[in-house]
């Protein structure tokens, strides 16, 4: 599956991206999805360009957090009136950027922000589209760093308050009321969590129509579904009929509504693995260790979440004699730890390492600590 002849040549670490699973995602979502439906890509999932621009050329929109996200997505060739722009701290230059390049909706997180999104827009003589962010307080079965749709989280806007923020928002002549917003969490496995936010979302509905307010043109459900990190082989797309049926059976939207997806990990998830090699085995009287040339530098989800990387060794001598190890890299912290006590063929110095499931959340959350270089990023059509 992977071209392990040429990885051997590479220097590592690397992100291999395999696009022909990236497009076969794609075409599922597509074969998922209604004229009413409009996924947009979670550019902070990876921004790689060329993994950006498959996913613009196959008619996704984006979803961005940030100011150099736009321009990614716009460079990328993503149209702009495709792209959506969340985030609780939008600076001013971040904003303008949004209102030149005429994005289609600016998620806003809070009252404050409202008010400089109406005069930004109203000093460049424009109207900016916007979509309220609302914190649905629904809980999501999922790590708690990554679970956002809360009332303790810092996202959105009170549910409560949403009658008094869309009367204020109409009545700015610098901003245009589209719609709501809403994203509860991220790798999440139940389709029970996305129901719960389906029907917070209808019985806000009701509750805004009682008030007199009609006709919300969109409305956006976030991202989050999650990925089979255990067994990437087995599930290498996730299960869209069961995410979008979820959606369909379970939230009334109105007639001519349009309802919005940011999905990420869903999308770049499974299409990409981190390669490494070993540097040295060593052992003492309880542990092995297998220490590898990428770190919480390259892959940091593991350090930070204690994430689960399926790991696979690419060109081990004997698949049938099992050793444990702890897999670590070269970072000068103890935290720098992909998994311990991991069953896996004997190992040797030179041995190719791949982190599988590891296209979402990690190249892009690479840094440079301990002056380390960031890893080159590699697609399938760069080995044919
Ligand atoms: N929309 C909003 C408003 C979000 O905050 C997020 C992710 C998404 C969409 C995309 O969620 P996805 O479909 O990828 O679950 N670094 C963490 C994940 C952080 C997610 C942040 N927000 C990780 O490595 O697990």
């Amino acid at each position: 599956m992977f071209p392990t002849e040429q990885f051997k040549k590479l220097r590592t670490p690397f992100y291999y991206y395999d696009t022909e699973l990236l497009r076969r995602t794609l075409r599922e979502i597509r074969e998922n999805t209604d004229e009413h439906m409009h996924v947009h890509y979670a550019v902070k999932a990876c921004a790689n360009p060329r993994i950006l621009s498959i996913i613009a050329q196959e008619g996704f929109g984006a979803d961005c957090v940030s100011g150099g996200e736009i321009q990614a997505a716009l460079q990328a060739g993503f149209p702009a009136d495709k792209i959506v722009y969340a985030g609780v701290g939008k600076s001013d230059w971040e904003i303008e950027l949004g209102l030149d390049a005429g994005i289609f909706a600016f998620n806003v997180e809070s009252v404050p922000e409202l008010e400089i999104i109406n005069t930004l827009a109203q000093q460049k003589g424009k109207v900016a589209r916007i979509a309220l962010r609302i914190n649905p307080n629904v809980g999501a079965h999922t790590h708690a760093n990554i679970t956002t749709g809360l009332a303790e989280n810092k996202f959105g806007i009170d549910m409560q308050e949403m009658e008094n923020v869309i009367a204020l928002a109409i009545d700015m002549p610098g901003v245009c009321f589209t719609g709501l917003h809403f994203h509860i969490g991220s790798q999440i496995l139940e389709m029970d969590d996305f129901a719960a936010l389906c029907t917070r979302i209808n019985e806000l509905q009701d509750r805004l129509e009682a008030a007199g307010i009609h006709g919300i043109e969109n409305i956006n459900v976030g991202g989050g579904l999650g990925i089979d990190y255990k067994q990437p082989e087995l599930h290498p797309v996730p299960d869209f009929h069961a995410y979008f049926k979820t959606y369909r059976q379970n939230l009334q939207l109105r007639p001519g509504q349009q309802l919005h997806f940011e999905l990420g990990r869903a999308i770049a998830g499974q299409c990409g693995t981190l390669v490494s090699r070993v540097l040295y085995i060593k052992s003492n009287p309880i542990k092995n260790f297998c220490i590898v040339d990428a770190g919480m530098t390259d892959l940091i989800r593991p350090a930070l979440y204690n994430a689960y990387h399926h790991i696979e060794n690419l060109t081990a001598e004997d698949d049938k004699d099992f050793v444990t190890y702890d897999v670590v890299g070269p970072i000068c912290e103890s935290s720098d730890v992909f998994i311990k006590n991991y069953g896996m063929p004997r190992t040797s110095r030179g041995n190719l390492i791949a982190f599988r499931s590891a296209g979402a959340y990690g190249e892009i959350m690479a840094s440079g600590y301990n002056c380390r270089t960031l890893p080159q990023g590699y697609l399938t059509e760069d080995f044919l």
